[in-house]
């Protein structure tokens, strides 16, 4: 039996990689892990201790006494803070300004990196984030980089926020994704990058249901190929 692949899928914000994540995972019956959900978590834990999000020197202690623990319930990814299901507070535009500069911070991304990894090790996992095929898993049998125009994704942020009741404007919905963008590009410890051998897949075009289509034919491709090289 060959051992079930890792997938690695990265992209910019709002490209559509949580959701394309969790469908392709269920479509494989593997485990979804979206790690900006881990790092949303934790920006809430630094906000609710009014810590600012560059204060290493007291983030680190307050992360290793917080536990982020994530579970699949129905199909739907739930996150939990110190035990509390806090998946419904996670997508505010006070985290979205926050998380770019948190997570930037050294310390914070090696203990992320270290759980995630544990996470992986298994195999049969679908991971979604920045850095998961050139820090994270770097050896994933199958990389994904997804983009979609600024305008596509301003265009997404805004109804899923809408469809939270959270009123927002598109111009300062479109400014805040490129500034989270910026930093998250620019920073030394697990920039937003591809992967040299990260398959690229624009989304501006493309419904959520052929997004997954693309994506599942790439696997399927390599899972086929470990299969005929176990026989
Ligand atoms: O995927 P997302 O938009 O929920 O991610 C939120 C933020 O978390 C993103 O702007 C940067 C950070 N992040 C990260 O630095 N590394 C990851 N692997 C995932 C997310």
């Amino acid at each position: 039996m060959p051992k079930p692949i890792r997938i690695a899928i990265d992209g910019p914000a709002a490209s559509g990689k949580s959701t394309s994540a969790r469908l392709l995972a269920k479509k494989l019956g593997y485990l979804h892990i979206d790690t900006g959900s881990m790092y949303r978590a934790a920006t809430l834990a630094v906000i609710k201790n009014n810590l600012k999000p560059t204060d290493e020197a007291n983030i680190l202690p307050l992360l290793s006494s917080t536990t982020i623990e994530l579970k699949t319930e129905n199909g739907n990814l739930r996150v939990f803070l110190d035990a509390k299901d806090v998946s419904d507070s996670l997508r505010t535009p006070e985290i979205d300004h926050n998380i770019s500069q948190f997570s930037a911070l050294q310390g914070v991304r090696q203990l992320m990196v270290d759980k995630q990894r544990e996470l992986a090790r298994n195999g049969g996992i679908v991971m979604d984030g920045r850095d998961i095929g050139t820090v994270v898993l770097p050896g994933a049998e199958l990389k994904v980089f997804l983009i979609a125009s600024l305008e596509e994704r301003a265009a997404r942020r805004l109804k899923e926020l809408s469809q939270k009741g959270i009123e927002a404007d598109f111009e300062i919905v479109k400014q805040e994704i490129a500034r989270r963008d910026h930093i998250d590009s620019a920073r030394t410890s697990g920039p937003l990058k591809k992967a040299k051998d990260a398959r690229e897949l624009d989304t501006s075009r493309l419904s959520i249901e052929e997004q997954v289509e693309h994506l599942f034919q790439w696997a399927m491709e390599i899972i086929d190929s470990k299969n005929q090289d176990c026989k």
